[in-house]
């Protein structure tokens, strides 16, 4: 069930999961999709307007750090949302996060270097590090804090075992956990004191239900920030995020991307710059992600999964099921297949503590949470 490679990869049960949902909806039945990160709308009508003007035309290679058109949007999107000046040069478009983490590690570590992560946090971070020949160090965090890390957490884990980077998401996979701007200043202030490269996942930001987001750039100018179409802007499938870096980082990594990637996909890009403009429509969803983030911890808390607070930002709830088993891939599967709700088990986040938990996602429709929760209310009381 866990097959963990000799160094450390592990599958991402929430593919397994996806995977075993479609062979029941193959077999004709109704699936309740909790599972994955995803929108469930498409990116705003002007996005694929304008990808579809585009087609005939974009059919080449931009150059490696992305269109100037998006890159200068990105300047005007922080200016806009955070108050601070970027210069567009230090911007390098990606393929989606995933690509921006591969161009973080190799530019600001070489392989063997240790880096920070916190458990539970999301898979892919431990896989891609393992994967490419770094090391890691978890800090664990406590529902008791609101799953949030603090600056002792990170200075008590570097005086266990020493690491040069912090890789650190606010809003966080799987909790929803977001630091305040005092908080996050602390996690940043902890990583200068200690010759810590701090790299800040933004990929939720703009998915915050308590308080606007606060981006790293506005309190220090050392960070590498890595952020994504994919979530708030509906565009998971685009392959389209991107990163800002210190100045003295900028050239490695832009000639990485050169020889990695080449460039970001052309179309997506184009895409990217229309959908900066579309904030309109990314707030209409995420009025949505609001309302179901009430629905459905009021429906956890029912039934009997131990929930702490709502999460403050993107669109998960990291829910106990001590209640009910302490196998969470089993009970994700015995749901599935008997109740026909699909979720993901911790245990994809949190290898130590994982199995005592479930991440639902409320990032679809409102009638997708109501009949999981009908479903789950029959099926587990
Ligand atoms: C915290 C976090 N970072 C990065 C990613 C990857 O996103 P992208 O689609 O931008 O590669 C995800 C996807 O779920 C995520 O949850």
């Amino acid at each position: 069930m866990t097959d963990i490679a000799a160094d450390g990869l592990m599958p991402f049960h929430a593919m397994e999961i996806l995977k075993r949902a479609k062979a029941i909806e193959a077999g004709g039945r109704l699936v309740c999709h909790l599972e994955v990160g995803e929108p469930g709308s498409p990116p705003a009508p002007k996005v694929i307007e304008a990808v579809q003007r585009a087609l005939p035309l974009a059919q080449g290679y931009t150059n490696a750090k992305g269109l100037d058109a998006l890159r200068d949007g990105l300047v005007g999107y922080y200016q806009q949302q955070h108050g601070v000046v970027v210069d567009s040069d230090a911007i390098i478009c990606t393929m989606g996060s995933s690509a921006g983490f591969i161009l973080a590690f190799h530019t600001a570590f070489r392989p063997g270097a240790r880096i920070a992560i916190t458990r539970p946090g999301y898979p892919a971070y431990v896989n891609t590090l393992l994967g490419l020949g770094f090391a890691i160090s978890e800090i664990a965090l406590s529902v008791d804090h609101g799953w949030r890390l603090t600056g002792a957490d990170i200075a008590a884990a570097h005086a266990r075992e020493p690491f040069e980077g912090l890789l650190f998401a606010s809003p966080a996979n799987p909790t929803g956990a977001a630091v305040d701007r005092a908080g996050l200043a602390d996690i940043i202030a902890t990583c200068e004191r200690l010759g810590i490269t701090f790299i800040s996942d933004e990929i939720y930001h703009g998915l915050d239900y308590r308080a606007p987001s606060i981006s790293a750039l506005e309190l220090t100018k050392s960070a590498i920030i890595i952020n994504s179409f994919s979530k708030y802007y509906c565009m998971t499938g685009w392959r389209i995020g991107w990163m800002v870096l210190p100045e003295h980082m900028v050239r490695r990594a832009e000639i990485l991307q050169q020889n990695l990637f080449i460039s970001a996909p052309t179309l997506s890009q184009i895409a990217a710059t229309v959908a900066l403009g579309e904030r309109d429509y990314a707030e209409a969803q995420k009025a949505g992600y609001a309302a179901n983030r009430l629905v459905l911890d009021a429906g956890l808390r029912e039934i009997g999964f131990d929930v702490g607070d709502p999460s403050d930002g993107a669109f998960y709830a990291y829910a106990g099921i001590s209640r009910f088993s302490n196998d969470s891939m089993a009970f994700c599967e015995k749901l599935l297949d008997e109740a026909g709700v699909a979720m993901t088990p911790g245990i994809d986040f949190d290898r130590v503590n994982g199995q005592g938990y479930v991440r639902l996602s409320y990032a679809g429709k409102a009638q997708t949470i109501e009949r999981a929760l009908e479903r789950m209310s029959g099926f587990l009381r």
